[in-house]
C-alpha cells in the first residue's frame, strides 16, 4: 500500500483523459506527496473495482464515461449536487465511508465566473441538449437563480425528462424550434457531441441570438468548436470548454491532497500544448 495518497480517474476508454496531466501538474506545484494514475476499467468490471479502492490503498479518485451513473449506485453517500444530477464524478472516503460528489456543476460555474464575470446577471439561458452533462449545466443555472432555462434536444423526450426532473424555471423545446429560443436567451450553452472533432454535423444558426449573448460550449476538444466559431464570426461573447474541466476537478484534488490548487493560465496552455501535440499524432480526444 501506497505511504502517500493515492488517487485515480476511471474510464472506459480512458487513455486520452487529460485529468492525469492536471493533478500531476499541482502535485508538483504545490510539492505534494502524491500520485494520480489513469486506470481503465470495463463496465462489467466496475463494481468490483469500486469495492477494492479502500483495501488497494486509494483516497478516492474520478469517475468519467460510462461510469458516472454506476458510480452514483455504487457509493455510500452523496453529496447534494449527485443527488441532484444522477451521477458521480468524484469519489472519496470520509470515516471509511465511501462518498459521491458531482463537480461538473461548480466546474461550469467557476469557470465563468473566472472568466466572464456578470455571466448570470440575466436569468435566460438556452441549453443545447439532454445528457448527463446538460443535468450538470441546468442544475448549475438553477442553483445561480436562473428562472428561465430553454431546453432543447434533438430526441425531445430527454429535454423533457430533464425539464420534468428540475421543475420551475425550465421548459422543453423541439430542436427545430431553436432559432425562436435564440430570442432573448442571455447565455447558450452547448452540452451536444455536435462540433466534436471528427463529427461533421453542421452547426446551429446563431443569427437569431442577441447581440449581447455570452455563447459557451462544453466540448473542448476541438477548443474552438463550430458554434463557438459562428458565435465569434457574428461577433458575439463566446467561453470554450477547457475552463470548465480545469475547475470540476478542483474539489477532488482538495479531498484527496489536502490543499486548493488554483486553475492558473499556464496550466491551461499545458492542456492546450497536450492537445496540440495529440492532434498532430492523430488522437482527437
Ligand atoms: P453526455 O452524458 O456527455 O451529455 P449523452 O447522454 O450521450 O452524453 O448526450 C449527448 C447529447 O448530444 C444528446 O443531447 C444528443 O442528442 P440525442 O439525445 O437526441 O441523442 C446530442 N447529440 C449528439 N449528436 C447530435 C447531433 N448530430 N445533433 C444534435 N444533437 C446531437
Amino acid at each position: 500500500m501506497a505511504d502517500f495518497p493515492a488517487a485515480f480517474v476511471t474510464g472506459y476508454p480512458i487513455r486520452h483523459s487529460r485529468s492525469p496531466l492536471i493533478h500531476g501538474h499541482w502535485l508538483q506545484n504545490y510539492g505534494l506527496d502524491g500520485s494520480y494514475r489513469a486506470i481503465e476499467v470495463a463496465p462489467d468490471g466496475f463494481a468490483d473495482f469500486i469495492r477494492g479502492l479502500h483495501k488497494n490503498g486509494f483516497v478516492g479518485g474520478n469517475v468519467t464515461i460510462p461510469h458516472k451513473e454506476n458510480a452514483f449506485a455504487l457509493c455510500s453517500r452523496r453529496d447534494a449536487a449527485a443527488e441532484e444530477i444522477g451521477a458521480v464524478n468524484t469519489l472519496w472516503f470520509e470515516d471509511g465511508v465511501l462518498w459521491g460528489g458531482n463537480t461538473d456543476a461548480y466546474g461550469f460555474v467557476a469557470n465563468l465566473d473566472g472568466m466572464n464575470p456578470g455571466w448570470d446577471r440575466h436569468k435566460s439561458a438556452l441549453v443545447l441538449g439532454a445528457g448527463g452533462a446538460s443535468r450538470a449545466v441546468v442544475y448549475a443555472l438553477k442553483q445561480r437563480g436562473f428562472d428561465d432555462i430553454r431546453i432543447t434536444n434533438r430526441t425531445v423526450e430527454r429535454a423533457r425528462e430533464i425539464a420534468d426532473r428540475f421543475g420551475r424555471g425550465t421548459s422543453s423545446h423541439e430542436w427545430r424550434a431553436i432559432p425562436e429560443l435564440l430570442e432573448g436567451a442571455a447565455l447558450i450553452v452547448n452540452t451536444t457531441s455536435l462540433g466534436m472533432e471528427g463529427k461533421d454535423d453542421g452547426a446551429v444558426d446563431l443569427s437569431n441570438a442577441d447581440r449581447d449573448v455570452l455563447v459557451t460550449d462544453i466540448v473542448y476538444v476541438p477548443l474552438m468548436t463550430p458554434l463557438l466559431q459562428s458565435a465569434n464570426a457574428l461577433g458575439l461573447r463566446t467561453a470554450d470548454g477547457l475552463g470548465m474541466l480545469l475547475h470540476q476537478a478542483v474539489p477532488g484534488f482538495e479531498r484527496w491532497f489536502g490543499t486548493r490548487p488554483d486553475v492558473t493560465p499556464e496550466l491551461r496552455e499545458l492542456i492546450i500544448a497536450d492537445m496540440n501535440r495529440s492532434a498532430r499524432n492523430g488522437f482527437s480526444k
